[in-house]
């Protein structure tokens, strides 16, 4: 049941952002399905709402299957927890606390008191899964940051001359897409915005809550008014940060395209305090998706949460791009390795997805 109801709450993808993924599904005294319901924003109703209008008087005596635990305060809506009371819901099963401070502990203990039994912790770890970004950004006040890179056998992400098109084939690529609806915000360095000249959209067509954030970390300024980034900013929006020293006229010919160039002392250096700002306006998951200096910059900071790397049989050889730069591991040991890794296949591609070890090394 819990599975199910996790099913409905991924119905919400793309859709929830800055709030979470929630499915609900009301099972009756009989074992039969009376409500579901998932949350999405703009519907603003909660997945507990829904599924209990289904249900009307067959929620009496049921049992309330819930992916995150129902808030007991005043939000945007009613609290949910009155709502099951009220409905006569026997059993609440939940798989995790909600971290949200507003809500954390005191939803169940607000069921509890009112004579529901709660049941927590089951497929805890898929629930969590589920909600990865939300559960990071609430906890520790910045996105949940996930690399991802293309790259040869060799390990390269590029030729020597820079050129990157395309290393994978069309299945990763779409897979890329997907990614990128999952997440608010994408991110690339410089390097890649000039030499790739990249449009950095979620062109899945599927529907999602706000336009994906494009982000450019540019010290120097080097993101061209011509390019396809700049040429599209008044339709879907371009961050740039930079240094305070920035050239001036760069800065108006950018603006005058729809760009928004956020000068700061620590320029686009202090990854903490970037991602404090992307924080800030909302962004709950950030995809990272490179160059090789930015690639190394995440991994070397600890900020990285999840890699996926795709694969391709092919070899750049020689002088091509490594795929991180910087000083690298000096013993296989010290490496960061990832964890709890899932591979698939994209036609000829591989990917490999996993979370990385040194991460959340804050309590
Ligand atoms: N296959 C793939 O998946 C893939 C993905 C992306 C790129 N690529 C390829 O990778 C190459 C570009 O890689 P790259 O390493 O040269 O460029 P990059 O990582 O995209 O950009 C590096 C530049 O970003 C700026 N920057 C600003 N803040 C930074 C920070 N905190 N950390 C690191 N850099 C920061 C620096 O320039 P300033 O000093 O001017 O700010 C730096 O030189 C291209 O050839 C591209 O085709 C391949």
């Amino acid at each position: 049941m819990i599975s199910r109801a996790l099913e409905l709450a991924a119905r919400g993808a793309g859709q929830v952002s800055p709030g979470p993924l929630v499915g609900c599904l009301i099972v009756g005294r009989g074992g039969e399905t009376v409500g579901e319901g998932f949350y999405i924003y703009e519907r603003v109703k909660h997945a507990e709402t829904l599924a209990l209008e289904q249900a009307g008087a067959r929620a009496r005596g049921a049992t309330a299957y819930v992916t995150l635990e129902p808030h007991a305060h005043t939000g945007r809506t009613p609290p949910c927890t009155e709502a099951l009371i009220r409905a006569g819901v026997a059993r609440v099963v939940a798989p995790i606390e909600d971290p949200n401070p507003l809500v954390s502990g005191r939803g169940f203990a607000r069921l509890r008191e009112a004579g529901i039994a709660v049941m927590v912790g089951v497929l805890e770890q898929e629930a969590a899964r589920l909600n990865e970004k939300y559960i990071h950004s609430l906890r520790h006040n910045r996105p949940f940051v996930h690399l991802k890179l293309a790259c040869s056998l060799d390990g390269r992400i590029a030729t020597r001359t820079g050129d990157a098109r395309w290393i994978t084939g069309e299945e990763s690529r779409a897979r890329v897409q997907r990614l990128r609806r999952e997440y608010d915000a994408v991110l690339v360095g410089s390097g890649t915005a000039t030499s790739d000249d990249p449009l950095l959209t979620d062109r899945t067509k599927l529907p999602r809550r706000r336009l994906l954030l494009r982000v450019v970390l540019d010290e120097r300024l080097r993101l061209a008014p011509d390019s396809q980034l700049a040429r599209t900013a008044h339709e879907s929006h371009v961050l740039v940060f930079t240094s305070e020293t920035a050239d001036a006229r760069q800065v108006a010919a950018l603006e005058a395209c729809g760009v928004e160039v956020l000068k700061a002392a620590s320029g686009a250096r202090d990854l903490v305090s970037v991602l404090e700002e992307l924080h800030r306006r909302e962004v709950q998951g950030l995809l990272v998706e490179g160059g090789a200096s930015v690639a190394g910059a995440f991994l070397r900071a600890g900020l990285v949460n999840k890699a996926s790397f795709f694969i391709a049989p092919v070899i750049l050889g020689g002088d091509a791009i490594g795929a991180v730069a910087g000083a690298g591991a000096l013993t296989v040991k010290e490496a960061a390795r990832l964890r709890d890794v899932e591979t698939a296949r994209h036609a000829e591609d591989v990917e490999i997805t996993g979370y990385l070890k040194a991460v959340n090394r804050e309590p």
